[in-house]
């Protein structure tokens, strides 16, 4: 069975598609973690991340694999550095160009072949999982996306954390190839005013009559 969430940043996918997962003993995989994985590596080689030729030159020369539902870049854990503020900046772009996408979607198709799994990411629902059992559409109001992602990053200003979503929405949804946008059939939950717990019922009752 394959669960895809889609929506934009700080709509409580990555939190909701673990909590599935640990609920329903199913796989995670978060589709965005490849893209900042690569971004993480132009930037660690010193490579411009807005330079695009350099930027898929580096990715092709790298593996990306998971290891214990971590992301390792030429088998070396880096899930502890993909969420800077300078890896969130870049990510989108990064995703942006359609030989990324490609060998992006291609890995995660083939880590979900044969699993149950839950997966999350912007196209997830539209590019990558078209024909998944159950397609989600998390959105929320873009102030309460910037106060969920404050707590996780206390560190940063919430001001400049919701224009940089802000930013980050407006990028997603222009990309040419793998555009933020509801698939056919996709269920549209919004969670501004949800818990974790309250969306978690709805997807799992959701789950169940298509069992
Ligand atoms: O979900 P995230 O914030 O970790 O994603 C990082 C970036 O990658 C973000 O700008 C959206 C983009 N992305 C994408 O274009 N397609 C996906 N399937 C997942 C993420």
């Amino acid at each position: 069975m394959v669960i895809a969430i889609d929506g934009p940043a700080g709509s409580g996918k990555s939190t909701i598609a673990k909590e599935l997962s640990r609920r329903l003993g199913i796989y995670y995989l978060n589709t965005g973690s490849f893209y900042r994985a690569y971004t993480l590596s132009a930037i660690e080689r010193g490579i411009d991340p807005e330079d695009r030729e350099k930027v898929y030159d580096n990715a092709k020369t790298i593996s990306i694999t998971v290891k214990d539902g971590l992301i390792c870049i030429d088998g070396k854990c880096v899930e502890d550095k993909l969420h800077t503020p300078q890896v969130d900046s870049y990510a989108s772009q990064v995703s942006s160009d359609p030989r990324i996408r490609e060998m992006v979607n291609s890995s995660v198709r083939k880590l979900a072949e044969g699993l149950d799994i839950v997966t999350e990411g912007r196209d997830t629902t539209t590019v990558i999982f078209p024909d998944a059992d159950l397609k989600f559409y998390f959105d929320a109001d873009p102030e309460v996306r910037a106060e969920r992602r404050a707590k996780d990053q206390p560190e940063l200003d919430k001001e400049a954390i919701l224009k940089a979503i802000l930013e980050r929405d407006r990028m997603d949804r222009e990309k040419k190839t793998g555009a933020l946008k509801i698939a056919d059939g996709a269920i549209v939950l919004d969670t501004t005013l949800l818990t974790i717990n309250e969306v978690c019922e709805k997807v799992i009752k959701a789950v169940k009559s298509t069992c």
